[in-house]
């Protein structure tokens, strides 16, 4: 018989744990404490930051009782339900192998699932043996608009899709992991990918723009390509299909829809028009708050998250071989 209330530790006390929800124009819970502090069976009992000043600001700014500085000591003294990840992508292996000691039921880990494919496969084969649920935080995967557009692209009323491109800033594992995980829950698996290195660049030396483009199993081709995000973040898809269009943008936050009809202008030839979005996308956003609900349901359900570590780990796969491609003047890549 499961519990009414899960137990939850926090472990990394920064922007996407905690302080993002400080920012007045979010009108959202941004965060993994924001949003379970609002869904009532879940409790926070500890966070853990090797920063004692943001451990203990957290606690503060959250009322949560009890706080370490050290992963393996909250792992050991509390009796935790669900653990979050919401430290730096190099950090998550080590944490990952470490929560896998524990009785815990689940793992909601934010992207990248770890810094490499060789060791996001060893986290999945391992969760899978102890039968801890894992969760990674690409969240447009628990988002209602892109769940009604990805119903919209497989239902095929529309067509299938003719072409589809995406625009996206700040590097190819920081956005990247995005741009490739939603690209993968509306088209599926990818075959092969050629990339190149981008002339805009990234915030980061190591975390390189790339532009390119995927094929995937199912025929579709998508190009992505990187703007510099010192002039504007942008994060947009477009997806030309046979009867319509359908463009994903404001990162997520709304989408433009158009059907075929006659030509205003030339004579027997069609045109996109654009239309009414065919479904409410009035409602408020909360992509948190739907990512944690999906995790509780997945425990009391038993049964794996819609964001998987082995969606996880396929979109580390397509980071690296955008990278390996890009190395190698564009190469082919062939995905297993
Ligand atoms: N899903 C999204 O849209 C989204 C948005 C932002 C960040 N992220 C991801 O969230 C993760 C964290 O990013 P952030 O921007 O919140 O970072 P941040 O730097 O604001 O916070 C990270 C915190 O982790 C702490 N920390 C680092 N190593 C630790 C360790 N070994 N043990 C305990 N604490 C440790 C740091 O002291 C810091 O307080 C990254 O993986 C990033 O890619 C995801």
């Amino acid at each position: 018989m499961l519990k009414n209330t899960f137990k939850v530790g926090v472990v990394g006390c920064g922007r996407i744990a905690s302080t993002f929800d400080d920012d007045p124009k979010r009108k959202y819970i941004s965060t993994h404490i924001g949003a379970y502090k609002y869904i009532k069976n879940t409790e926070i009992i500890a966070v853990c930051d090797r920063s004692t000043k943001k451990m203990e600001e957290c606690q503060k700014k959250w009322n949560i009782p009890r706080g370490y500085r050290n992963i393996k000591k909250m792992l050991k003294k509390e009796k935790l339900d669900i653990l979050s990840i919401c430290t730096p992508a190099d950090t998550h292996y080590a944490i990952l192998k470490e929560a896998a000691k524990s009785p815990l039921k689940a793992v909601f880990c934010e992207k990248p699932l770890a810094a490499t494919a060789r060791k996001a496969k060893r986290i999945v084969g391992l969760y899978k043996k102890k039968k801890i649920i894992l969760q990674v935080d690409h969240q447009r995967r628990f988002d209602p608009l892109h769940l009604k557009i990805r119903n919209i692209i497989r239902g095929k009323n529309l067509g299938r899709a003719q072409q589809v491109n995406f625009y996206y800033t700040a590097g190819i594992e920081n956005t990247g992991s995005h741009v490739f995980d939603l690209l993968r829950f509306l088209f599926g698996d990818v075959k092969w990918i050629e990339a190149i290195f981008s002339k805009n660049s990234s915030p980061k030396v190591s975390d390189p723009n790339i532009d390119g483009i995927l094929k995937f199993k199912n025929g579709v081709l998508a190009t992505f390509q990187a703007c510099d995000v010192k002039r504007y973040s942008i994060f947009e898809l477009n997806c030309l299909l046979q009867k319509g269009r359908i463009v994903i943008k404001d990162s997520g936050f709304s989408a433009d829809f158009y059907v075929t009809g006659k030509n205003r202008y030339f004579s027997g030839y069609n045109q996109l028009h654009k239309t009414k979005v065919p479904f409410d996308i009035s409602y408020k956003r909360n992509f948190m708050v739907n990512a944690v609900k999906h995790l509780i349901k997945c425990i009391r359900e038993n049964r794996q998250s819609v964001s998987s570590g082995t969606d996880g780990l396929k979109t580390l796969c397509l980071i690296e071989s955008a990278l390996y491609s890009a190395e190698h003047d564009g190469k082919r890549i062939t995905l297993g």
